[in-house]
């Protein structure tokens, strides 16, 4: 089929691996991760994160690769293939690329946040600045709908700028430069952190479990965190895994992809934590731990100014391989389906994402007090559609698909082919029972917990 060999491929395993880590290690890893932890007690939490990671979260990125690998199409386009073409499992497809499409409209508008930081931190505005003025500097960002704007859009642009240039020489080659500057940047922060006087304090606050703290919301929110920090329900892994050779070993490339994820986030939570306590300070300061208590913790540390401006480069870089591929996932569905060019492709969408991104932008300003679903703004609803209820959603269809409905023979080929066949027994089971159950009872809670269902019944 000349379609088949016109569609791109990885170069190499390491430039999948790496656009795939680039994927999964985002602002989830070093900006909601330690918070989240902060906010939940530490350790015990750790635990079972790591569990839903394992449990949850490998299956089904697995699962997302060998559906993307087989069919070798878009969510949509491999829903479609697989399931038929009037089949209700193409709702996995829609319901993934929505939730990729309405994702990248916010997450640039906060990518756009950690660029102004660094423009910020580059011209020193926390060095010798009291704490709150330093707090001031982000109701002063966020107060403003002009500058949030324009740094989005510059965020929009960069994305734009890679994706255009293809699989090959736009993600791929541009993973394999940032993400090791990443790694570089996260280790200069890690080893101050661990050099610091707040480095014992950090490790007993993220490893020691005390399971008293430990509630069911806080398992819940864990087992949402692995599934949003690994990419998963959003088309991306899918799209990512179409453009990966038939030899790959699955089970290995995900598992390292994973353990990437996985070790930068604990990185980033003893870098943030320990040099939190070594100025005395308390980390669970909710979502303005890096906005408003980190540029504060840097303002008192010798070497504050330059690391501030590590940090949020780190931030930026982090952002970016995530975003772009929220905007493949959904190119890849124009090219594949609907036969667009990959330039008319990503220039429209990323021009939908920008505008669609400008009311989170005013949602603290000037739509400050538009209020969309509950009390929420229009940023806090599109998040909350967006990691609440569509990615559980997707991730639920697409387990229950392939546990239940997708042909094991193909399944069994596709970790045969790269030398995992060992292994189908586990995963099956896994992705059968344990991860379709789990990502219910998120989602009938996240549901419940959310209002939306008084939401929709205040309309009758
Ligand atoms: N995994 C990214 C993070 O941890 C977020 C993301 C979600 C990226 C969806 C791509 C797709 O921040």
């Amino acid at each position: 089929m000349p379609l088949e060999s016109a569609r791109p491929l990885w170069a190499s395993r390491l430039g999948f691996i790496l656009a795939a880590a680039g994927s999964a290690v985002g602002l989830g890893n070093i900006w909601k991760f330690p918070y989240i932890a902060g906010q939940n007690g530490g350790g015990a939490f750790v635990l079972v994160y790591l569990a839903c990671i394992v449990v949850v979260g490998l299956p089904i990125m697995m699962a997302e690769l060998m559906i993307g690998r087989h069919t070798r199409r878009d969510a949509v386009g491999a829903f479609r293939q697989l399931a038929g073409r009037r089949s209700p499992w193409l709702a996995a497809g829609w319901v993934s690329i929505a939730a990729a499409f309405l994702i990248l409209s916010y997450y640039s508008v906060v990518a756009g946040w950690t660029l102004d930081y660094v423009l910020l931190s580059l011209t020193g505005s926390f060095t010798g600045q009291s704490a709150p003025a330093i707090e001031a500097l982000f109701a002063s960002l966020i107060g403003s709908g002009g500058r949030q704007i324009a740094w989005h859009l510059l965020f929009m642009l960069l994305c734009l700028g890679i994706v255009v240039g293809g699989v090959q020489k736009g993600i791929e080659r541009w993973s394999k430069i940032l993400m090791p500057v990443l790694f570089f940047l996260l280790a200069l922060l890690f080893v101050n952190g661990l050099l610091s006087r707040g480095a014992w304090e950090g490790f007993v606050f993220l490893f020691r479990p005390d399971f008293h703290r430990l509630t069911w919301g806080a398992v819940l929110e864990a087992m949402g965190h692995a599934f949003f920090t690994l990419s998963l329900g959003m088309a991306a892994m899918i799209t990512y895994g179409s453009y990966l050779k038939r030899s790959e070993d699955l089970l290995s490339a995900s598992l390292r992809v994973v353990l990437l994820d996985t070790v930068i986030a604990l990185m980033a939570g003893l870098a943030i934590f320990s040099i939190v306590f070594s100025v005395g300070m308390t980390p669970a300061g909710g979502p303005g731990l890096v906005f408003k208590t980190i540029p504060v913790v840097f303002s008192q540390l010798a070497g504050g100014p330059f690391l501030a401006i590590v940090f949020f480069l780190l931030l930026a870089f982090a952002a970016l391989t995530s975003a772009i591929s929220l905007l493949e996932a959904q190119v890849a569905y124009l090219i594949d389906e609907r036969g667009w060019g990959r330039r008319q492709a990503t220039c429209t969408l990323a021009a939908l994402a920008f505008v669609v991104g400008i009311p989170t932008a005013l949602s603290y300003n000037l739509l400050a007090d538009w209020q969309l679903i509950g009390e929420r703004s229009f940023f806090d609803s599109a998040d909350l559609v967006a990691s609440n209820y569509l990615l559980p959603l997707s991730g639920l269809l697409i387990a229950i698909y392939v546990g239940w409905f997708w042909s094991g023979t193909e399944e069994k080929e596709e970790l045969i082919a790269g030398g995992a066949g060992w292994v189908y027994p586990l995963w099956h089971l896994l992705i059968r029972f344990v991860s379709p159950l789990a990502v219910a009872i998120v989602l009938l809670f996240k549901v419940r917990e959310t209002g939306l269902f008084s939401w929709l019944l205040s309309f009758f």
